[in-house]
């Protein structure tokens, strides 16, 4: 990894401000002082600041209950972004898992580890996304049956793969995709008639959103939930 990146990660700074301490010639890597931002280290290399050792801190993982008006990226010019929403040292270092729209609300998993992201994200892997949405007109009868053969979404060539849908009320429905795709609940109802008037994911895989995070709340997600994942 590039030194300037291990030492971001290590101290929970910016690149920036690793770099600036690289210029102060405050860094040594074996024994010896160092400047070059973009030197290769690894856990082996012995990079010390102030007298101590640097070691590269674990990835993190986190869940959040994502409310309304947040974009899943990790910058924007026009709306807070999930990240905003951490209150974390090590912020910077993070990724949103997947997306969700600027209006859905619901779970949203970030890491700053990229494989264990790609691994859920991967188009390959088919993890199952369980969503509950409101319709604007009552669910007419068939359309679970559609959904579970797949549909053609408007300007694709590709039916959608099987997915669940089970209603709650007339206009209230629980959908599980095993897909990605744009706006795909929203563009699966409007492909029938409908419209969704409101959209929450409630899980990833075998992972719920903890009932205890309230709208913009997170928490670390544990090993076991980590592994769950993999
Ligand atoms: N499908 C959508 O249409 N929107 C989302 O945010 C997630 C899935």
């Amino acid at each position: 990894m590039r030194l300037d990146k291990f030492i971001s990660q290590s101290l929970g700074i910016t690149r920036k401000e690793a770099k600036q301490l690289l210029r102060q010639r405050l860094i040594n890597v074996g024994g010896v002082a160092v400047c070059a931002p973009e030197q290769h280290v690894d856990d082996k290399s012995n990079v010390t600041f102030d007298g101590r050792t640097l070691q590269t801190p674990g990835p993190l993982y986190f869940m959040l209950n994502k409310p309304e008006g947040y974009i899943c990226a990790t910058k924007d010019c026009r709306h807070p972004t999930v990240l905003d929403l951490l209150d974390e040292p090590r912020a910077h270092t993070l990724h949103p898992v997947g997306r969700l729209d600027l209006d859905t609300t619901g779970l949203v998993l970030l890491s700053s580890d990229g494989q264990w992201s790609h691994g859920i994200t991967s188009p390959k892997r088919h993890k199952t996304k369980r969503y509950r949405a409101h319709l604007a007109e009552p669910l007419i009868s068939g359309v679970e049956e559609k959904f579970e053969k797949g549909i053609m979404l408007d300007g694709e060539k590709k039916r959608t793969l099987p997915a669940r849908l089970k209603r709650i009320t007339p206009t209230e429905v629980e959908l599980c995709i095993k897909e990605g795709r744009y706006h795909q609940v929203k563009r699966m109802f409007a492909a029938v008639g409908n419209a969704v008037t409101a959209l929450h994911r409630e899980a990833i895989g075998p992972l719920n959103l903890d009932h205890d995070l309230a709208p913009g709340d997170y928490r670390t997600l544990n090993s076991d939930e980590v592994d769950s994942l993999r």
